[in-house]
């Protein structure tokens, strides 16, 4: 599938990998990119870079009108681009409560869920096209001071295996990117090294046009996604040295 040409939908349109994801696609030649945000108003400096390619739509991926209102509006998709999400910074027993663990799984995993259900049918009726899925390193080891979004990115990456086997006969490629720490404000406290958002959303179209289904942006990710195959027990230790406060 090519990039040029196509009609995108990047959900988190205003978060920071969101707004690279828009500039990249303008870049590579999208005809038209719709720009998901829960406050379509944050978008007006990303509209401005091309106001008639770039068009703001109010998307609340958790809210199922809002999902269906979309899926209805804008009916020729071929690229959706789940980049929404969260992540609470919560340990799982030192957490008051459930509700950041709640919370994230209702954005990461089922918002994620619904707007790939809505989407899917008219990805078929324009010939297939795909779908990306923002998930992350850390929905394969778990990294304890933002437990529970490990859980939900956990969900989600197998979320996205069982919708590419649902939608192989339709043509649509599903494609899952996992970053380690990209460089934008949620990650501002983490150390070094951190994968320029520029890059994730780069690789994640470019895996797009080569067909490659599993993406690990950045050497941080290819490190940890080479040391997941060869000693996991020991990565996982690794991380378990670092606790919530
Ligand atoms: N930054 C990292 O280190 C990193 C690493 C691996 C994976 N990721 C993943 O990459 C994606 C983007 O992360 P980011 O760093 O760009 O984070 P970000 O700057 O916080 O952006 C997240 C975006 O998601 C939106 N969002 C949250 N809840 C939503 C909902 N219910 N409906 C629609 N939009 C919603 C936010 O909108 P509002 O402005 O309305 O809140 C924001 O635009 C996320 O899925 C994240 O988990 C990030």
């Amino acid at each position: 599938m090519e990039i040029r040409n196509s009609v995108a939908l990047v959900t988190g349109a205003n978060g920071g990998i969101g707004k690279h994801y828009i500039e990249v696609l303008r870049v590579m030649g999208a005809t038209r990119i719709y720009a998901g945000a829960r406050n379509p108003n944050s978008l007006s400096d990303l509209v401005a870079l091309d106001p008639q390619r770039i068009i703001p739509i109010l998307l609340d991926i958790t809210d199922e009108e809002s999902v269906s209102a979309a899926a209805s509006k804008y009916t020729d998709l071929t690229l959706l681009i789940n980049n929404a999400g969260i992540g609470l910074l919560k340990g799982f027993i030192s957490a008051t409560d459930l509700k950041s663990a709640r919370a994230e799984m209702e954005v990461n995993y089922f918002g994620t869920l619904a707007i790939s259900r809505a989407f899917a049918p008219i990805l078929k009726a324009n010939g297939g096209g795909a779908i990306i899925n923002m998930l992350s390193i850390l929905g394969k080891v778990n990294f304890p001071i933002n437990a529970s979004y490990c859980a939900s990115k956990a969900a989600a990456i197998l979320m996205t295996q069982g919708v590419r086997a649902e939608l192989a006969a339709q043509g649509t490629l599903v494609v899952g990117v996992m970053p380690a720490t990209v460089d934008t404000e949620v990650s501002k406290n983490f150390p070094p090294p951190k994968v320029s958002p520029e890059v994730v959303a780069k690789e994640a179209l470019q895996a797009v046009i080569d067909l490659v289904e599993d993406v690990y942006p950045g050497e941080q990710a290819k490190e940890m996604a080479a040391q997941l195959l060869k000693d996991p027990k020991a990565l996982e230790k690794m991380m378990a040295t670092m606790l919530p406060r």
